[in-house]
């Protein structure tokens, strides 16, 4: 078998929580790669909302195995609460959940160095979720990390205590007072303790080395799902850097962050909304920055599933998804919240950038210096509501021009279109 994989084509926040669940019945298995406890992952089933952090998107299925992979980093008083706030919903995660003994910690100490690298950026913060992501993967990349799998020998105490001295010697460094950072809500001492009886707990349920039960799942027919979290243009290599995360959030992750050989990798889905969101700072060039932005946020509730921070809002950046698509070798589109522009008589798609009067069609490193100007079409709105159980052929004809625009413009099929955050309110549109 091969594993098919669900990850975001913009900035994150796209709706993957969502697909995954839809899709999740299909799967005996579903791992996350890579990031931590930055992504929010919003699932509603019959009125009832929940964001997952770390905890993969098909736990709401009780047959279905969840599998925390190596690329993910895990903080284990954040894992804790999820775990804690799903029992008290009558699940018992427990049962379902594995661990990569190779997934790597995140400290109480990386939250402090991540709150100190972004307050001495002043004007140039990455806008980061404080959830110590940039300073554990680099610990990561830099070979001082903690796994997982080491909580349970005896000598992890000293490798924390070795780890934590590095980082408050770093910490001297900014000059900023430790007792004024607070963590959820706690200083350091809190925390920490806090942190050290979440990993008495994480210690009770299953690790395992997660690459050889993948590919042994594979082999013996075990269907996979990868999801992903953050999008394409807060990858590592190929977001809009420095203003991206710390991992790699396209295809690549998928590889690295779960031992899977490019070989075994089926469909890829690629989930972007049909209009651009972003939160956190960095370059957004279809961003709206008027009344009609303010409608997508209020209409689209667009604001962080994980900090509460409100989402910056803009049309439809056709370039961006194209290189998306181009990178992740997408093989199916899933297209959300359209229903959000229900009441638009007018919608604008950037089609090309124009850069000193040569039109791109595909965002490029120089496009990154901020002279260029994005180009668009505008398209006569549907301007009523879009039924959730009808076919696509037969919604009003702005919705299926705007959908066929897509498709032309990017040379790529959708096969998924989300119409409301609940699983009904989706529609499969034919091959
Ligand atoms: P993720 O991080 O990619 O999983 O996305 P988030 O959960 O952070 O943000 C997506 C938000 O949109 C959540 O609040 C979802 O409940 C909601 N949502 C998902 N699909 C749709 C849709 O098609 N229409 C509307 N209106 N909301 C949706
Ligand atoms: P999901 O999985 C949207 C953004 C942050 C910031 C940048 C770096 O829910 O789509 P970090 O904490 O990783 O150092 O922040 O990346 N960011 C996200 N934006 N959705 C996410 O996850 C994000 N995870 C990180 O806002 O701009
Ligand atoms: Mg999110």
């Amino acid at each position: 078998m091969k594993a098919d994989v669900i990850l975001g084509l913009q900035w994150g926040d796209e709706g993957k929580g969502k697909i995954v669940d839809l899709l999740a019945p299909g799967y005996d298995i579903i791992a996350r790669f890579q990031g931590g406890p930055n992504a929010g992952h919003t699932i509603e089933i019959n009125g009832s909302k929940h964001v997952l952090h770390l905890i993969p998107s098909g736990i709401f299925h009780p047959n279905i195995t969840n599998l925390i992979g190596n690329g993910v980093i895990i903080d284990p008083y954040i894992f804790l609460q999820e775990l804690t706030l799903l029992r008290g919903k009558g699940l018992q995660p427990e049962n379902q959940l594995l661990i990569s003994n190779r997934a790597h910690l995140i400290l109480p100490t990386h939250r402090l160095l991540d709150a100190c690298s972004e307050k001495c950026k002043k004007d140039k913060k990455i806008g980061s979720t404080l959830k110590g992501i940039g300073p554990a993967y680099t610990d990561k990349t830099a070979r001082n990390g903690l796994r997982a799998g080491d909580i349970f020998n005896p000598g992890f105490k000293d490798k924390y205590n070795t780890l934590k001295e590095l980082h408050l010697r770093q910490l001297k460094s900014f000059e900023i007072p430790l007792q004024d950072i607070l963590m959820d809500g706690h200083d350091l001492v809190t925390y920490e303790n806090n942190w050290f009886s979440a990993l008495e707990e994480m210690k009770k349920l299953a690790f395992v080395d997660s690459e050889i039960f993948l590919n042994d799942s594979l082999a013996s027919g075990k269907r996979v799902l990868a999801e992903g979290a953050q999008g394409t243009l807060l990858d590592i290599d190929f977001g809009s850097y420095p203003f991206v995360t710390s991992s790699s959030t396209s295809i690549g992750g998928v590889c690295t962050g779960l031992g899977i050989p490019p070989s075994r990798i089926g469909d890829v889905y690629g989930v972007f909304k049909a209009y651009c969101t972003r939160v956190g700072n960095g370059p957004f060039p279809t961003e709206l920055h008027d009344e009609t932005g303010q409608l997508l946020r209020d209409k689209g509730n667009e604001y962080g599933s994980t900090t509460g921070r409100p989402r910056r809002c803009g049309w439809l950046d056709l370039p961006a998804l194209r290189y998306s698509i181009l990178i992740n070798g997408v093989t199916r589109l899933v297209m959300m919240k359209a229903d959000v522009m229900n009441a638009l008589t007018e919608i604008k798609l950037c089609t090309s950038y124009n850069v000193d009067n040569k039109h791109i069609s595909l965002p490029s490193f120089v496009s990154q210096n901020d002279h260029f100007e994005p180009v668009y079409a505008t398209l006569q709105g549907w301007a009523q509501p879009l039924p959730c159980d009808c076919p696509v052929e037969n919604q009003p004809k702005n919705f299926v021009d705007y959908i066929e625009f897509i498709e032309t413009s990017t040379k790529s099929k959708i096969s998924v279109i989300s119409l409301g955050p609940e699983r009904n309110q989706s529609i499969y549109k034919a091959d």
